[in-house]
């Protein structure tokens, strides 16, 4: 039985969306492009900590970090004073063509929290597809060969070269084609779908040798691939987390073929799952890091950081006008310093535990939740039609979704039929447990229309 929150921080003041938010969406619809899918009608006004506050002044515990940009948290004081202050000195100076301080600083503080003891050098951006397309042209521009691998069910950007990487929902392609044609995707390590119909570990990890046997000595030529695009835990897949030994396996295999390893720590880095990037929870050093969305608690920025070796393109090759902005830069100062100062990587490790001990307890009451994974704050529960054929149960996720939101829970879906768990890495216990239980209301009312 789990205690009662003390302070209420979910607040539902009139059913949303409110009078306000209706007429905001009727303009949104007017005016707004089409080509967004909005998950639920929140219209933020405000945000502190990890409560989302609507126009109605509803209150909505956010389990999205605002799409896990907000690690930590909403409009975190040392942050926003750091923006004012930054904002008050120099705005903007295009890094492409001039030089200032805060850049090199997040540079020097980004080769210290990525992986790898080596040289490196940063490419600054505005976006993840921005840090994606840029260690892709980078991997073509050093290595000289033309040839990606990507997983099926990846993310990795929408902008015209990474939506040949993504591969998660045909919406994403459909109509855009041709697309970069030298992508080649292989099933990732979904155990609970193997997409080999194969179970742990009595497959002996077929899906790594798969990769080496049947695609790059059968068609897809080592020699012209330039680099793997890998996500450690897939998430808008539907946060998938491969078995133990699985990375360093696939490295193996990468290096023995000079295929460079490209770590897409977008969504899973900035200490979401208890370490900064989550590929070093198996002990693998890419070659290549990119990131953004957390990087600078929601202001535009990404940034490829790689072995200095690999920085060899010319000057003119690949340059923004806005990339690694100084506002930005100086919130990602602080944002990975609070990271430090907050101790909260180990913040997240302690409640992701135990958020995942809650799930797995309403597993064995629900059995609309199929399965449960994650590491850290970076956590996904499937729900299923029923445990044993595994049948999807998208219809009832979403209403669990809908439902949550009508109770003051913000929470979004991931792949076909995953819940995903990401609030903001200062969650405490308390906000935590009151989560959970609009969650699990939710469940149960939808579990019982199941029977
Ligand atoms: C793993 C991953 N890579 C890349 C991206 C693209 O980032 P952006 O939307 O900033 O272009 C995302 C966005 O969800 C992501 O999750």
């Amino acid at each position: 039985m789990v205690a009662k929150a003390e302070t209420q921080n979910a607040k539902i003041v009139v059913t949303p969306p409110g009078p306000k938010a209706r007429e905001l969406l009727g303009k949104d619809a007017d005016i707004i492009s089409g080509s967004v899918v909005r998950w639920y009608p929140l219209v933020a006004e405000s945000g502190t900590g990890c409560v989302v506050k609507d126009v109605d002044g509803n209150q909505f515990i956010d389990f999205n970090s605002g799409l896990v940009c907000l690690a930590v948290g909403h409009s975190h004081p040392r942050v926003v004073k750091a923006i004012k202050d930054q904002a008050e000195k120099l705005i903007h100076y295009s890094w492409t063509d001039f030089y200032y301080k805060p850049i090199i600083d997040l540079a020097d503080q980004l080769t210290k929290i990525t992986p790898g003891s080596f040289a490196k050098k940063v490419f600054f951006c505005n976006s993840g597809a921005e840090a994606n397309e840029a260690a892709m042209k980078m991997a073509r521009w050093h290595t000289r060969k033309p040839l990606f691998l990507a997983y099926t069910g990846s993310f990795h950007g929408r902008s015209f070269a990474t939506m040949a990487l993504t591969a998660s929902k045909p919406v994403q392609r459909r109509h855009f084609f041709p697309l970069l044609p030298e992508v080649t995707h292989v099933p990732y390590p979904y155990c609970y779908r193997c997409p080999f119909g194969l179970k742990y570990p009595e497959c002996n990890m077929w899906c790594v040798d798969f990769i080496e046997e049947e695609v790059l000595k059968k068609y897809h030529a080592p020699e012209d691939t330039a680099a793997m695009f890998v996500e450690p835990i897939q998430g808008e897949g539907g946060y998938v987390v491969p078995p133990d030994d699985y990375f360093q396996r696939l490295k193996k295999i990468l290096d023995k073929y000079e295929i460079l390893t490209v770590d897409d720590e977008i969504q899973s880095g900035m200490g979401r799952t208890g370490k900064w990037c989550a590929l070093e929870h198996w002990g693998v050093t890419p070659d290549i890091v990119s990131t953004a969305k957390a990087l600078a608690s929601g202001l535009p920025i990404g940034a490829a950081i790689a072995k200095e070796e690999l920085m060899d393109w010319e000057g003119g090759s690949h340059a923004n006008t806005f990339g690694g902005n100084p506002v930005a830069c100086s919130a990602a100062l602080q944002v990975i310093d609070i990271i430090r100062d907050e101790k909260l990587m180990e913040n997240a490790t302690r409640q992701g535990a135990y958020l995942m001990k809650r799930l797995k307890e309403m597993q064995q009451k629900y059995p609309v939740i199929g399965d449960v994974r994650g590491k850290g704050l970076m956590v996904g529960a499937e729900f299923v039609k029923d445990p044993d054929t595994k049948e999807p149960a998208p219809e009832e996720l979403q209403d669990v979704m809908n439902k949550c939101f009508k109770r003051g829970l913000a929470i979004i879906t991931a792949g076909k039929s995953t819940m995903r768990f990401a609030p903001p890495l200062i969650i405490t216990r308390e906000i935590l447990d009151e989560g959970l239980e609009i969650f699990e209301g939710a469940v149960k009312e939808v579990a019982a229309q199941l029977r």
